[in-house]
This record gives C-alpha cells, sequence and structure tokens, in this order.
C-alpha cells in the first residue's frame, strides 16, 4: 500500500471505531447521492431491486409475540419461473449487522436470493428486530424507548424466527419449511429450537451457512476488539440511553456508502478494511459488489446484541447473556446463565463454512458440529480462502456454496 493510502487508512480507521459508538444520523437525500454518481443498486430497497433484475416481490409485516414488527420479503417469482413455485417455502435470513437486502448486493449472477428465486423455490427473506426494514414496535418507539433496544441474539431467536416460521406457514398454508441462516440468522434458529419445543420439527431442513453459535475462537482481532469495547462499554451506554448502533443513515454507514463508492482507490481501502474486519480473499468481493453493499450495511442492531457478542468470544460455551450472579439468578433461576440445548436441535443440518472465516472459526464450528444430534452433511468449502463474509458478498457463490444449498433444498422440495 501506498504511503497515502496507508495514511487514508489510518484515519479511516479510526473515524470508523469513532463513530462505531455513535448512532448520530445524517441522511443525505437520494437526489444528491445520485448526482455524487452513487450506483442506482446501492440505493434501491428489496422491492426496486428484485423489479429491476425481472423478480416479482412482495412485502409482508410480521407481529411477534413481544410486539415488533418485523418486515419479510417473499420472491414469489424468479427471472425464468413462469410456472408454479415449489413447496414448502424456504426462509433465508440474514447475519449481525445486515439485512434482507444483503442477499441482493452481489447482484443477479451471484446474490443467494436470486439464485434460489431462479430455482423456483418460494423464497421468504427475513428481517430481525432492529435493522432498517424491521425497526418498529406495536407500542415502543425505537426512538425514544430504550426498552426498544434490551434485545440480543436470545430475543431474536426466542420470539423473530419462531414469529417468522408462523407467518409463512400461516400464509402459505404449508406445513413445513425448509430453512437456511447465514451466521446469526443459523445461530438463532439453534436458540429457538432449544427454548421454544416443537419449532424445530417445522423445518425439513435447516442449511446453517457459517454458523454463528460458540465464538471462542473469533479470530478477527480488530472484530474481536471492536465486540469486546462495546461489551465492556455497554453499561455507560446504558447511562445516556445509547441503545442503537450502526443505523442504516447514521453517520457511520453514510460515511461507508459514499467512501465505498467514490473510486478505485477508495474501494480498495475498504475491500482492505473488511479484510481485516474478516479475512482476506483477493478478489472474492467485485469492485461493483464493494460500491453497492455499504449502501445497505451496516443495517443497524442494539448495543446490547454487539455487546452479546463481545461477552461470547470471552466464553467457551453457547449461553444466553451473562448480567452477573445476582442479576442471573433474578433472571435464570441460576448463578451461571443457561447453556442453550443443542441436543434439542432435532433438524436435520446441513453445514457450510469457510477454512478461512475470521468471524465464526473452524474450530467453534466443529464443536457446535459434534453438539448437534442430526447433521447430515458438513462441508468446507473448497475454496481455502472462503471468508465469513463471502457467503452473502463473493461474486463466486453460485459455483462455491449455491450447487450444496440447491442440492439439500430440492432433495427437501416437491412440485
Ligand atoms: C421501497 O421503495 C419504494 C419506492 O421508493 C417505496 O414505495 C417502498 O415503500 C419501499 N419499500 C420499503 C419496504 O421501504
Ligand atoms: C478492482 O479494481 C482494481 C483497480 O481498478 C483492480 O486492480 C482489481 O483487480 C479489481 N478487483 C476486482 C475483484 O475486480
Ligand atoms: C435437551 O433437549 C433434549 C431433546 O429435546 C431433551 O431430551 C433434554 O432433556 C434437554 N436437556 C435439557 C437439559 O433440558
Amino acid at each position: 500500500m501506498t504511503s497515502k493510502g496507508f495514511y487514508i487508512f489510518n484515519i479511516l480507521l479510526l473515524i470508523s471505531i469513532a463513530t462505531l459508538l455513535y448512532a448520530i444520523r445524517l441522511p443525505i437525500n437520494t437526489e444528491t447521492k445520485i448526482s455524487w454518481g452513487y450506483p442506482k443498486d446501492s440505493l434501491f430497497n428489496f422491492t426496486e431491486l428484485t423489479n429491476e433484475y425481472g423478480y416479482s416481490s412482495q412485502e409482508h409485516t410480521v407481529v411477534t409475540e413481544d410486539g415488533y414488527i418485523l418486515t419479510m420479503f417473499r420472491i414469489n417469482k424468479g427471472r425464468n419461473c413462469n410456472g408454479k413455485t415449489k413447496l414448502p417455502p424456504v426462509i433465508l435470513m440474514h447475519g449481525l449487522l445486515q439485512s434482507s437486502d444483503s442477499w441482493l448486493d452481489a447482484g443477479p449472477d451471484a446474490g443467494l436470493a436470486y439464485l434460489i428465486a431462479d430455482e423456483c423455490f418460494d423464497l421468504w427473506v427475513g428481517n430481525c428486530r432492529g435493522n432498517y426494514y424491521s425497526r418498529r414496535h406495536v407500542s415502543l418507539n425505537p426512538d425514544t424507548d430504550h426498552q426498544y433496544w434490551q434485545f440480543s441474539v436470545d430475543e431474536i431467536g426466542y420470539y423473530d424466527v419462531p414469529a417468522m416460521m408462523d407467518y409463512v406457514l400461516d400464509h402459505t398454508g404449508a406445513d413445513n419449511l425448509n430453512y437456511i441462516g447465514f451466521s446469526q440468522g443459523a445461530g438463532t434458529f439453534f436458540i429457538m429450537c432449544s427454548e421454544r419445543p416443537g419449532y424445530c420439527e417445522k423445518a425439513n431442513v435447516m442449511i446453517a451457512l457459517a454458523p454463528a453459535a460458540r465464538q471462542t475462537n473469533t479470530g478477527s482481532i480488530l472484530y474481536r476488539f471492536i465486540m469486546e469495547s462495546v461489551y465492556t462499554i455497554e453499561g455507560i451506554l446504558k447511562k445516556t440511553s445509547v441503545g442503537e448502533i450502526l443505523p442504516k443513515g447514521s453517520f457511520s454507514q453514510e460515511f461507508l456508502a459514499f467512501f465505498c463508492q467514490l473510486n478505485s482507490m477508495t474501494g480498495s481501502i475498504c475491500t482492505t478494511v473488511q479484510s481485516l474486519l474478516d479475512a482476506y480473499h483477493p478478489g472474492s468481493v467485485s469492485n461493483e459488489t464493494t460500491r453497492v453493499l455499504y449502501g445497505h450495511f451496516p443495517a443497524g442492531t442494539s448495543v446490547h446484541n454487539m455487546a452479546r457478542y463481545g461477552q461470547s468470544m470471552m466464553r467457551n460455551d453457547f449461553a444466553k447473556f451473562d448480567y452477573g450472579k445476582v442479576h442471573n439468578l433474578e433472571l435464570y433461576g441460576s448463578e451461571e446463565p443457561p447453556k442453550y440445548n443443542l441436543s434439542a436441535v432435532t433438524v436435520p443440518v446441513v453445514t457450510l463454512y469457510g477454512r478461512n472465516d475470521g468471524l465464526v472459526d473452524v474450530k467453534d464450528v466443529k464443536w457446535l458440529l459434534k453438539k448437534l444430534p442430526n447433521v447430515v452433511e458438513e462441508m468446507a468449502v473448497s475454496d481455502a480462502l472462503w471468508t465469513h463474509l463471502d457467503v452473502t458478498y463473493s461474486q463466486y457463490t453460485r459455483t462455491l456454496i449455491f450447487p450444496k444449498i440447491y442440492e439439500h433444498l430440492q432433495s427437501n422440495s416437491y412440485n
């Protein structure tokens, strides 16, 4: 890297870390962005993106038992699907700080939502509480009620995943469905299986992409540093009523969206930072995808959820949030937080993981696989450099991970 590049890189790093801690909003309007040359895909939402590329989609609203209002998108017609879609429906769930749009950012030749819809599956793409599509509640106001932000994967798994499954089953009249979860989207499914008897069995197959359960061996120093810092200062942030972190429209997201699309030099700085956050896989994420993805990422979550990740990196199990002995006793009836019961994950599980994943380490995936009672297949992606974020953003998903996903969806579907 040139010295100038290195200088800018350091500044970027400082700005990112500093602004990470603030949820300052700085929305810039769309016309301005178009005049600045932003690629239109980075400005489009799910509906607009799918329409642009010849897919037909619908927007659905799901209300959880605890009042959170979530948005799901259904791609009911792929580009070449003129007949009926296959049954049963498929749910696709994003990872931490992502949204349904993350599955589209790599474009119609690589975005997994497009690839799945192209095979005529009835695809439902979820959004967990707190991101820009699911930042609503029946009675709480996310802007003013701190209570809204008191959630982590513990609640996403307990409430959001079952609510989305119930909705999809009710709406389609199907008896069961197939579930694909990436990272947090997989970990929260396992939480549901442990805590909500009867739900796990509603899936024929669960395809876990780089599943985030135990995170003891997370290799990325920068990611660990960020998460553990948030954990350390959660108490202070709570006093200042900052409950939300990295929402769309915040200074950090707007800065990334602007900076990463600017030119090839700034784009490559973004690629480098992304490699530091995860792991290095040269050429995997196309320049076009880098220009687009920061229009939808980070998509926002709670400080508490980020702190939860920081805490789990300091533990060697997959347990509920540790609030300290006194509060644990009140909340859980035990001084230690209860471990999730992975024996309850009775559904057939297919796992795909990368050997160069800086966020969910192979050692933790192996630990998880030993605990799961019904693993039908585990596959390390053949490319030894496959990272965590490659699952959503790589230009090589079609050849490296989609065939395995397709094989298991197909064998669990009918026309
Ligand atoms: C997506 O954008 C369209 C056009 O601007 C808008 O009508 C629609 O409400 C948006 N959908 C969501 C879920 O934000
Ligand atoms: C991105 O652009 C840079 C500079 O134009 C080029 O060197 C690089 O090969 C491109 N990367 C990919 C993945 O296309
Ligand atoms: C865990 O789940 C399994 C399967 O549902 C059940 O048999 C077992 O009793 C559970 N263990 C605990 C500690 O709850």
